[in-house]
């Protein structure tokens, strides 16, 4: 049977980043639901558990809970943060409300030996996000690391080979988190690892096979990586069952239809059709200025469109997109998903409820940088892998306002020359995303001798691991220069170019 880790999802956005480490260790794993049973359980196996954080507190009545049996399996147990929280009261030590929060990087000091710390050093750097904290902990545990005030940090109870840790070794802001992970997974709960991207494809395939039968399906190929990886994985899976569209919805950078034509007939030959839905697109976005609004629509005019051009075929009863985990994760509402609606991703929440077809979303469970790895495995060419990811609803979420025929225009002229210029600058790969906003503000410049009142552009240019978080790029004043002046000289309406230095959070990376 194949070896599983649990992860139990008590809300937190980093649950699938947990996901994502243990599968990187070689371990396979699968998310579950806080309140799963021990029969629901049964079926998994499971050789290891992990309880994310999240973003409740345990003293609060209806906090998510655990079943206590889970407890009492006997299998290894890694607690996260609530969930460390969690074990605590279930098994009569103390939480209590901090007087203040620990929040970002923290130091902590280990004490004694425990394979949990193994190999790493007796003062670990550390990411912290709580507000309650354990201030006893039950009988049988023991305290293993505390923080510089005193605060517990991790315990175990080492006959049972349950442990909590206060701290988050899932995110990067950790250096050491997937060592103190691997210790857990191959050290404390004994695994045999050996899990790969090749064990990926050969499941998903299988999946795929399975799911489809003898129908068939259409993928809506966006030029990015993930559609594009997508339809790699079916090509492989069912091959001429499937069929590719690439929507030309209007919103796309200038020469991004011939380039993807390009890559899917000379490179990676696949059979793909390209629907020219541009009329559709920019009808349906006349007078919509709301951002939410905008997805929606966009959303429905893809869907329509797609019926449209797929009308004709028979038994095409699939639909399969390029989701990620951070486009669903980002439009799942409170309780029972682990966040509220940041946005309504256009391949998620914006789909109107009489699709048509059934969704097949084989990355739903991956991170960025696993589906570019998933892409090498497949033999997608590394220009197409290594593109920056672009929103499916396009440029229209990059235009503050209206979405016009002028505006398109202004932006994707502005767009090209970020993107000339981003490419030649040296450390290009280290760019996750860097793109032109054309903002509904206008402002007074002087060209020559003249008055000039034109828009503005803002200039994004961020750092990510997978989206989820970001920072901006601290772009060297030459590069700021040179796309500020080429914008400002080379395209009509716009006098005055500006830098976005927002992180995510608090800010998102696209504008809308
Ligand atoms: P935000 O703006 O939410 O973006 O910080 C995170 C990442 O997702 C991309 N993005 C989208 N991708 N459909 C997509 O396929 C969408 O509707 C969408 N909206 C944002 C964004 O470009 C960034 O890489």
């Amino acid at each position: 049977m194949r070896e599983t880790v649990a992860i139990f999802d008590f809300g937190s956005q980093y649950a699938q980043l947990i996901a994502r480490r243990v599968r990187e260790l070689g371990v396979y794993c699968e998310i579950v639901p806080h309140d799963s049973t021990k029969e629901e359980l049964s079926s998994l196996n499971p050789a290891a558990i992990i309880f994310s954080g999240g973003p409740s507190s345990v003293l609060d009545a209806d906090h998510p809970d655990l079943n206590p049996a889970i407890l009492a399996l006997g299998v290894p147990v890694l607690g996260i943060c609530y969930g460390m929280q969690l074990i605590a009261l279930l098994d009569g030590g103390t939480v209590e409300k901090g007087t203040r929060g620990e929040y970002g990087p923290a130091e902590i000091e280990t004490s004694g030996e425990d394979p949990l710390f193994h190999g790493l050093p007796a003062r670990l750097h550390v990411w912290m996000s709580h507000g309650d904290r354990v201030t006893v902990v039950p009988d049988g545990f023991q305290a293993l690391a505390c923080s510089a005030d005193g605060t517990i940090a991790a315990m175990r109870n080492a006959a049972r080979a349950v442990y909590g840790v206060q701290f988050h070794p899932e995110v990067v802001h950790t250096p050491e988190g997937s060592k103190l992970i691997s210790n857990f997974l191959y050290l404390i709960a004994r695994c045999r690892g050996g899990w790969t991207m090749g064990t990926f494809i050969e499941e998903s395939v299988a999946a795929i096979r399975k799911k489809v039968g003898s129908d068939r399906v259409v993928c809506a190929l966006s030029g990015g990586v993930d559609s594009a990886v997508v339809a790699a994985l079916l090509n492989r899976a069912i091959g001429s069952q499937m069929k590719a569209y690439f929507v030309d919805n209007g919103l796309l950078r200038a020469g991004e239809v011939e380039e993807i034509v390009d890559i899917f007939e000379r490179e990676y030959p696949l059979d793909l059709t390209v629907i020219d839905a541009r009329e559709r697109f920019l009808t349906a976005l006349k007078g919509v200025t709301d951002p939410e609004d905008k997805r929606k629509c966009i959303g429905e005019s893809f869907i329509d469109a797609f019926r449209d051009a797929t009308s004709h075929m028979e038994n095409a009863l699939f639909l399969a997109q390029g989701t990620l985990y951070p486009d669903v994760i980002e439009s799942r509402s409170a309780r029972g998903g682990p966040s509220v609606t940041i946005k309504s991703h256009h391949n998620v929440g914006g789909l109107p409820e009489n699709l048509g077809f059934t969704l097949l979303e084989p990355l739903r469970e991956l991170f960025k940088d696993e589906v570019r790895r998933l892409g090498k495995e497949l033999g997608l060419p590394e220009k197409l892998l290594h593109r920056q990811p672009f929103p499916g609803p396009g440029l229209a979420v990059r235009i503050i306002g209206e979405v016009t025929d002028e505006a398109l225009s202004v932006l994707r002229q502005a767009d090209t020359i970020v993107q000339q210029e981003m490419y030649r600058y040296e450390n290009y790969r280290d760019i996750w995303q860097s793109f032109a906003v054309l903002l509904p503000v206008k402002t007074v410049g002087v060209m020559g001798d003249e008055r000039t009142y034109a828009n503005v552009v803002a200039l994004r240019v961020v750092s990510s691991q997978d989206g989820m978080t970001a920072d901006w790029v601290k772009l060297p004043y030459d590069v700021l220069a040179r796309v500020s002046s080429r914008i400002i000289n080379e395209v009509r309406g716009v006098n005055r170019v500006v830098y976005d230095i927002s992180s995510k959070p608090p800010g998102t990376i696209e504008w809308e």
